[in-house]
């Protein structure tokens, strides 16, 4: 009987591997930008010509490659990058597989042009795997790799590749996330002719930032910067109020690795729990360090996933850590110009060395105090009354502006889950009770919201037909109109403000805190000033409101100085 089991030859092992390494023009940017950032580049400059489709282009200052090593790169697991199994764990290069060369180079034609600095350089021409020529090449230190006819000799795959716009957009996607990752570097992306991104070398991360993101984006995001257990994330996340439904920009980093991992983004949202609107969708970018044993980089051919060891604990501490940046003062927005604001002190914006986002740029940790903290330090001076609607004092960075209403139902939010959850609070009754005609919906709406109508302090009847008689209400505040709140509240359960909240005690409490809350136009004595604000400090996110807008806004000492000339 014939053999029918037989060793591949290596030109189609290659092919098979390009598959999942390869499968469009942005996993060959993705690929060759790796290997420059590997070789210690300072500058790469990247060329695509029809989305990559007839050429991609990655050229790099980096260490380059000595001709032997030029041509064993272009083999099957050749690499400089780990010697053994055992490198594996903790590795700090992109490569370690030695396999996205070959596999490219097994599917185009490509030519790969190198040099070390020491004597001439090299020019290999490879046409479907298959090394046709080695010649002397003129060229400085560095490498550039061009890749011609993607997927030429597999036209199956080539079938598969999108329109020249969709393939740009992912792989200028690509090297904005690469981008980030190494403020340190250098970038640029032409296509056909066109420059699309230029990000100088040596940049910080919140200027790479701005450089990649747009500043105009850039300016809604608060840094993030938060330790617990084995964990530290830093980074930035958008304001509430400023998040949006559509269009937003999310990026991962885990030591500075960048990955994909919809759950981790969801739990960073869930950090925003009650702050903002539902259906809006904030930008955040979020880099998690964790001893390189908790985290697997190898669980995906293309290194787009990692595993984490600890799963929940990883998902815990993100949502901490986006809640306790949304918590601090600096996260209230600013009036003026937004300026790239790591505190005093905070090591970073120089971007030197292999400045990674979660290593020293963003250490905001010897700021001193929460936000919180150095909020309360201005509760010392007085407090004014502005409008008969906003709270205004001075903190040691610049005057903070308090909204009394959407502070007050941000108080009375946390207040009223806290005694949902806990069912009871203090009603008082009334001396007369309180007869009422309720709609069909708002007796619906009654209906369904029975226990938390009772939880908050409401003592309701039916009192036959459709009317209800309040024998008792509660009293968040003196001035408090009890009967008012809950015809309001009920008008607005029944007309489904506040739907898009899932939760139906999250809902409630939203909308009786929104109700319950003292109103703009009220005057207020200084105690009663001064004992809201202790209040708002108090709870979990002060410069939010429940309907994601800001509850505070500030104008930092700095814009004064910068509009009076003085810096
Ligand atoms: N731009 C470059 N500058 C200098 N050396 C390079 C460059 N590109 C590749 N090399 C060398 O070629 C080797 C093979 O590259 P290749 O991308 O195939 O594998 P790798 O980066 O080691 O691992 P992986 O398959 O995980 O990317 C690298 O280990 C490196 O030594
Ligand atoms: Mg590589």
């Amino acid at each position: 009987m014939a053999r029918l089991v037989a060793i591949l030859p290596d030109a189609v092992a290659d092919q098979i591997a390009a598959g999942e390494v390869v499968e469009r023009p942005a996993s060959v940017v993705k690929e060759l930008v790796e290997n420059a950032l590997d070789a210690g580049a300072r500058h790469v400059r990247v060329c695509l010509e029809q989305g990559g489709k007839t050429l991609v282009e990655v050229s790099d200052d980096g260490t380059g490659m000595g001709r032997e090593d030029a041509v064993l790169a272009l083999d099957r697991h050749a690499t400089s990058k780990i010697r053994s199994a055992a490198d594996l764990v903790g590795v700090r290069t992109f490569g370690f597989r030695g396999e996205a060369l070959p596999a490219i180079a097994s599917v185009s034609r490509l030519t790969l042009v190198t040099s070390d600095g020491e004597g001439e350089g090299s020019e290999l021409s490879v046409n479907g795997g298959r090394l046709d020529r080695v010649d002397p090449a003129a060229r400085q230190r560095g490498t550039t790799v061009s890749v011609r006819g993607l997927f030429f000799n597999t036209p199956a795959r080539r079938k598969f590749l999108r329109s020249t716009a969709s393939e740009t957009r992912a792989a200028h996607d690509t090297l904005t996330t690469l981008a980030l990752a190494h403020p340190e570097t250098g970038f640029s992306l032409e296509v056909d002719g066109a420059t699309r991104l230029l990000v100088p070398a040596g940049q910080g991360v919140v200027d790479r930032l701005a450089g990649v993101w747009g500043r105009d984006l850039a300016g809604t995001l608060v840094p993030v910067s938060y330790a617990a257990g084995a964990f530290r994330v830093t980074g930035f996340v958008q304001r509430p109020a400023d998040a949006k439904p559509t269009g937003r920009r999310t990026q991962l980093f885990v030591n500075a690795r960048p990955f994909k991992d919809p759950f981790l983004v969801r739990a960073a949202e869930a950090g925003y729990r009650s702050s903002i609107h539902p259906g809006d969708r904030p930008s955040l970018l979020l880099g998690v360090t964790v001893a390189p044993d908790e985290v697997d980089v190898n669980v995906h051919p293309a290194k787009l996933e990692v595993r984490f060891r600890d799963r929940i604990g990883v998902e815990r501490v993100v949502e901490e850590a986006v809640r306790d940046a949304l918590g601090r003062l600096d996260a209230a927005a600013p009036v003026g110009e937004w300026r790239p604001m790591p505190a005093p002190g905070a090591a970073g914006q120089t971007g030197t060395s292999s400045a990674s986002l979660m290593e020293e740029e963003l250490d905001l940790t010897g700021t001193g105090g929460s936000g919180s903290d150095r909020a309360r330090a201005g509760f010392d001076a007085p407090l004014v009354q502005l409008f008969d609607s906003y709270i205004v004092y001075e903190a040691p960075e610049g005057i903070v502006i308090v909204d009394q209403h959407s502070a007050h139902e941000r108080v009375l939010y946390e207040s009223v889950m806290a005694e949902l959850r806990r069912g009871g609070a203090a009603a008082q009754r009334l001396l007369l009770p309180h007869t009422l005609e309720l709609t069909d919906e708002e007796l619906d709406a009654l209906e369904s919201h029975a226990d938390a109508v009772r939880n908050v302090g409401f003592e309701v009847e039916p009192f036959g037909g459709r009317a209800v008689v309040i024998h008792a209400v509660p009293v968040p505040h003196p001035r408090f109109d009890g009967v008012a709140c809950f015809r309001e509240t009920l008008a607005d359960l029944a007309r489904g403000r506040f739907g898009g909240w899932a939760n139906p005690l999250e809902r409630f409490a939203a909308t009786f805190a929104c109700r319950a809350a003292i109103k703009a136009g009220q005057r207020l004595s200084e105690p009663e000033m001064r004992r809201l604000l202790l209040r708002l400090f108090e709870t979990a996110l002060p410069p939010h409101d429940v309907h994601g807008r800001a509850t505070i806004v500030q104008l930092p000492r700095e814009e004064l100085e910068r509009r009076f000339g003085r810096r």
